[in-house]
């Protein structure tokens, strides 16, 4: 079936994921024969470390595009959004609107894997007066809320969608991630799926992904990102 993929790192030398045009065309390859031709990128725009802007992402999308006519991938379907961190610089570029979408108003978010933001209600609440609709990206990858699943439900009652990785429910974070991805989704609290393809490593893993009881869990969940297509 085809699948939208809404989160990624495949933008060559501007994350931690894809370091060159080459790496690139290859994830896109490996990705493209397990069926996935359609992307949605979503390089990281993090303070400091990751300070890409609209056009930096926007340029090297070109580039990618031009790289896949190229190799004979010219039917694989990638536009670029990004996964802003929750952090003062994203409040800046949301002040003054230079926020790259997943289609239309989708805006995805991250925070830190160590705590959330002092004013991440607050914060959720001027994305959506700013007109933006948030995907709170790999919510059970969050562990600090393990505990307190109660959050998670105040987190979607403030108007949050979330994105669970694909990874999560293969182990590859460990048993802690894998458990709250499935009680997630059995609780109808995920929203969209995406890979979080960073590298190699993370394309293999994903390989042993279509249990059958996986499969029936994320069946409704990869329909509902085709919403993106
Ligand atoms: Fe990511």
């Amino acid at each position: 079936m085809d699948f939208v993929d809404i989160h990624s790192h495949l933008l060559p030398g501007i994350d931690d994921g894809a370091k060159s045009m080459e790496d690139t065309i290859a994830l896109i390859s490996k990705l493209d024969t397990m069926g996935v031709q359609n992307f949605i990128t979503t390089p990281h725009v993090l303070g400091s470390v990751w300070q890409n802007s609209s056009d930096t992402i926007l340029d090297k999308l070109e580039l990618v595009q031009e790289a896949l006519e190229k190799n004979d991938l010219g039917y694989i379907k990638i536009d670029a959004a990004a996964e802003y961190m929750l952090d003062e610089q994203f409040c800046k570029l949301l002040k003054e609107r230079d926020l790259l979408t997943i289609k239309e108003d989708n805006l995805l978010v991250e925070m830190s894997y160590f705590s959330a933001p002092v004013n991440l209600f607050e914060m959720l609440f001027d994305i959506q007066l700013a007109g933006y609709n948030p995907i709170l990206a790999h919510p059970e990858r969050y562990n600090f809320y393990h505990q307190k699943f109660d959050m998670y439900e105040k987190l979607k009652n403030a108007g949050c969608r979330f994105q669970i990785n694909l990874l999560s429910l293969t182990g590859y974070y460990g048993p802690a991630v894998k458990k709250t991805a499935i009680k997630l989704i059995e609780n109808n609290m995920i929203d969209f799926a995406g890979s979080d393809v960073h590298h190699e490593k993370h394309v293999s893993a994903l390989q042993k992904l279509g249990t059958k009881a996986n499969l029936k869990l994320l069946d409704p969940i990869l329909k509902n990102n085709l919403q993106f297509l």
